[in-house]
């Protein structure tokens, strides 16, 4: 396996299987301190530079959230129209990235263009975390997600995920990515015009990925051990910032995951992702469940960002 002391963590594509496992080992490690809510000195000499170009509520937070209650410290934008890569300058990642790397010693970038942070990491002498780039990928999101299943079902491998919503997410990259290295089958539901692309499916079925593509929820949720959703209804992921402007529509049922349709369809014991934000693709009176747990999953999001800060900044072997 590969340190993780000083890696850029952009994309889940290069991961390895015990890397996966290793990140676990240590999400593990993390989660008293976390669950006790502890602040410990691990990273009291590091600090992390936050660099959203686009809105974040969890990402950013839970990235913060991390490094506080390892004892770092934290520096940052969350508006870019703040700084001058957002002003008349329109500053390059370039030159942004190598100021940022003299104000702390790693950085976490969400940006509206896919391998922005891929750029950045070009230029920075310190590593940088993919907080969201576009329609690209969101590594951490998804080994949080991964870590969730871990530890709500002991495993992953051997389990049956179904994904449903807009394959265009970079969620929905890094899960495919993801999963080439577990042995888990996986359904794709998402209306036409958001698909996955035949460039994209090639690339992962070359990779070893079991997928197929269903055009209905309620035609596979039996299948599922996992249900992972996005919405259909959702922002342009490639601005720097959508408003919503007006009426924008309904989920229509086919990615909709209802009560009715988990108590009639679904495995008593399969679980519900959702990363956030939502629109009405889960209904709230779904939350008291037994099929959700999105709450574990914002808890483990910031379990999971201490270990890999721990470990990028080599408190953690
Ligand atoms: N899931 C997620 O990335 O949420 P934010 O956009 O709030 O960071």
């Amino acid at each position: 396996m590969r340190s993780f002391l000083g890696r850029d963590i952009l994309s889940l594509k290069d991961f390895e299987r015990s890397e996966f496992f290793r990140v676990f080992e240590v999400s593990e490690y993390m989660e008293p301190i976390a669950r006790n809510r502890k602040n410990v000195d691990m990273l009291k000499e590091k600090t992390l530079v936050t660099a959203f170009y686009q809105p974040s509520t969890r990402t950013r937070l839970a990235h913060e959230a991390a490094m506080l209650r390892l004892g770092g410290k934290v520096t940052g934008f969350a508006d870019p129209k703040m700084t001058r890569a957002g002003d008349f300058y329109r500053e390059s990642i370039k030159d942004t990235v190598r100021m940022l790397e003299y104000y702390g010693d790693v950085i976490v970038m969400r940006h509206f263009q896919q391998g922005a942070p891929a750029e950045a990491a070009k230029w920075a002498s310190i590593p940088i975390i993919n907080g969201g780039d576009g329609w690209g990928e969101h590594p951490t999101q998804i080994l949080t997600d991964l870590y969730t299943v871990y530890r709500e079902k002991g495993r992953i491998d051997g389990l049956t995920w179904v994904a449903v919503g807009d394959m265009r997410m970079r969620t929905m990259h890094s899960l495919a990515y993801a999963l080439t290295k577990f042995d888990c089958p996986i359904t794709f539901i998402a209306p036409p015009e958001m698909s996955l692309t035949d460039e994209f499916k090639a690339e992962i079925k070359e990779m070893g990925l079991n997928f197929k593509e269903a055009e209905h929820i309620e035609q596979v949720i039996h299948e599922a051990d996992v249900i992972l959703v996005e919405p259909v209804v959702q922002p342009d992921y490639t601005k720097p910032r959508d408003e919503r402007k007006g009426d924008v529509g309904m989920t229509p049922s086919n990615y909709k995951i209802t009560k009715e349709l988990l108590e009639t369809k679904a495995k008593p014991d399969a679980i519900l992702l959702h990363s956030f934000p939502r629109m009405d693709e889960i209904p709230t009176d779904v939350d008291s469940t037994r099929w959700a747990r999105y709450w574990q999953e914002a808890f483990n999001g910031v379990v999971v960002r201490m270990a890999l800060l721990a470990l990028v900044l080599g408190a953690m072997e």
